[in-house]
């Protein structure tokens, strides 16, 4: 096959080659600490094994298997330390191998080494790589090594997870009275609707491989839900384009919303949010499709069943006991499962809908699932997944969510600040109705007003990565 015609970007992509750029950090601060807890994750596992009194040869054989995925994480953590050459991923009957290796043969020697190789292609792989030793195993092919941190930020996020069950429900029940006048500008609904997507928004700031940086207190600050904080939050908005999107919307009738997804946990539940709001309180979107992730992915993206988990955990009533600062009230619990109760409804009558099987095994995806885990940028949609690019073509509006995917929007490449979105799209631009939710977690950025950036650099100089 001949190799595909990507998309020439005019500026150079983000590389740790700059040691001033967050790629830089990522590289000798970031990764290291990533792999070292999936290390811990499988060594308390491999430890719980060897304590059992009757090991079978099972668990022989796992024990086995995870002190060979151990000593492979310790060197690909040593490769990286040591500006080693990227090696290519070995086979492991998982998708999206041969388009790594086959990337990673066109790079000239400087170019393929880990202090030097693009970010955005060294990031993808680092995932990509990791997931072969799992899946290259007998004991280990569906064991997510993130899975447990996942859990634990949904756990601690209960307080603005209630407010916002209480906030849809209540929108729900009065419906007909929020769509009164819709059409005006600063309706009812218009205003809840900025609040259902400013969450969702904010909801990206959470994400686990960001938190490694990042104080409880900030996150319960960018959790903050609610008008008023709402209204404190959107200074940080750099540049907005909601009022567009909503003058879009407005002209649905029974439309489909498609949302490229990011992270599991709060912003998952923030993503449900939304699009319940416009699937039950809206004339405009008759149905939302959700695209999770094939592999286990920048450690906390949604996979096929943390969609599920996500929505059962809100109907067993001890799920949030442990982490809950003040325990949830008996109307608390009654929210959440009125809530989960809908959503369950919505998947039922195909409302909401995963874009792959639910039960879709690690690593396995259908055709539609398998180009989120590549590491193709956005902009080369058309040439890699025309496939892809037809079904969400279908769409009305595709919401891609956090900050990868907008890197990939992009190319994650240096582009003057000021540069149009759609002139960044490339070949993208104009094939689909696209939005961005991303909250600032990598250098790329693009469509800011002149003067911004200075200013930022001035006043907030890590305002291109803090997430705030
Ligand atoms: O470095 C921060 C980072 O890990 C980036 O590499 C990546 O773009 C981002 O976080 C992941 O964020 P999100 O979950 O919003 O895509
Ligand atoms: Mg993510």
């Amino acid at each position: 096959m001949s190799a595909p015609e990507l998309f020439k970007l005019p500026y150079d992509r983000v590389s740790p080659k700059d040691k001033q750029s967050f790629a830089y950090t990522t590289l000798v601060k970031r990764w290291p600490v990533v792999l070292t807890n999936v290390v811990s994750a499988v060594s308390n596992l491999n430890h719980e094994i060897s304590m059992q009194s009757d090991n079978s040869k099972e668990a022989e054989e796992k024990l086995e298997e995870g002190k060979r995925i151990i000593s492979q994480i310790s060197q690909m953590k040593y490769d990286m330390g040591h500006n080693a050459a990227l090696t290519p991923i070995e086979n492991d009957g998982d998708i999206n191998r041969e388009c790594y290796n086959d990337e990673l043969k066109i790079y000239p020697d400087y170019d393929r080494r880990w202090s030097t190789m693009n970010w955005l292609f060294a990031e993808c792989y680092v995932y990509r790589r990791l997931r072969s030793y799992f899946a290259s195993t007998v004991h280990w092919k569906d064991y997510d090594p993130f899975f447990e941190q996942k859990v634990e930020t949904y756990k601690s996020s209960s307080t603005a997870i209630v407010h916002l069950a209480k906030a849809m429900n209540q929108a729900v029940e009065e419906k007909e009275e929020l769509i009164k006048n819709y059409e005006k500008p600063g309706s009812a609904l218009e205003i809840a609707f900025m609040e259902m997507i400013q969450a969702d928004l904010w909801g990206n700031a959470t994400d686990l491989s960001l938190l490694i940086d990042l104080k409880y207190e900030d996150l319960q600050k960018l959790q903050a839900v609610g008008a008023a904080a709402q209204e404190e939050q959107a200074k940080f908005i750099l540049r907005n384009d909601l009022s567009k999107a909503w003058d879009h919307l407005k002209t649905l009738k029974g439309g489909r919303v498609d949302i490229v997804l990011d992270n599991a946990g709060f912003e998952l539940y923030t993503d449900l949010i939304l699009a319940d709001f416009l699937a039950s309180c809206t004339p405009f979107v008759d149905q939302v499709i959700f695209h999770p992730k094939a592999i286990p992915w920048f450690v906390s993206d949604v996979l096929p069943y943390d969609f599920t988990w996500a929505i059962d955990s809100l109907l067993d009533t001890s799920f949030f006991a442990s982490h809950a600062s003040t325990p949830l009230s008996p109307e608390d619990l009654a929210s959440l499962s009125a809530l989960a109760a809908r959503w369950k409804r919505h998947l039922n009558s195909g409302r909401f809908k995963l874009s792959v099987p639910e039960n879709t095994k690690l690593g396995k995806a259908t055709p539609l699932g398998r180009f989120w885990t590549t590491q193709y940028s956005f902009q080369d949609l058309p040439e890699i997944a025309p496939g892809t690019l037809q079904e969400l073509r279908k769409s009305d509006l595709v919401i891609f969510k956090g900050d990868l995917n907008y890197r990939k929007l992009v190319g994650d490449a240096w582009w003057p600040t000021t540069t149009p979105f759609e002139v960044a799209l490339g070949p993208l631009a104009g094939k689909i109705t696209l939005l961005s939710l991303r909250t600032n977690k990598a250098d790329t950025i693009v469509g800011l007003e002149e003067g911004i950036e200075e200013r930022l650099n001035k006043e907030a100089p890590d305002w291109r990565v803090s997430g705030k």
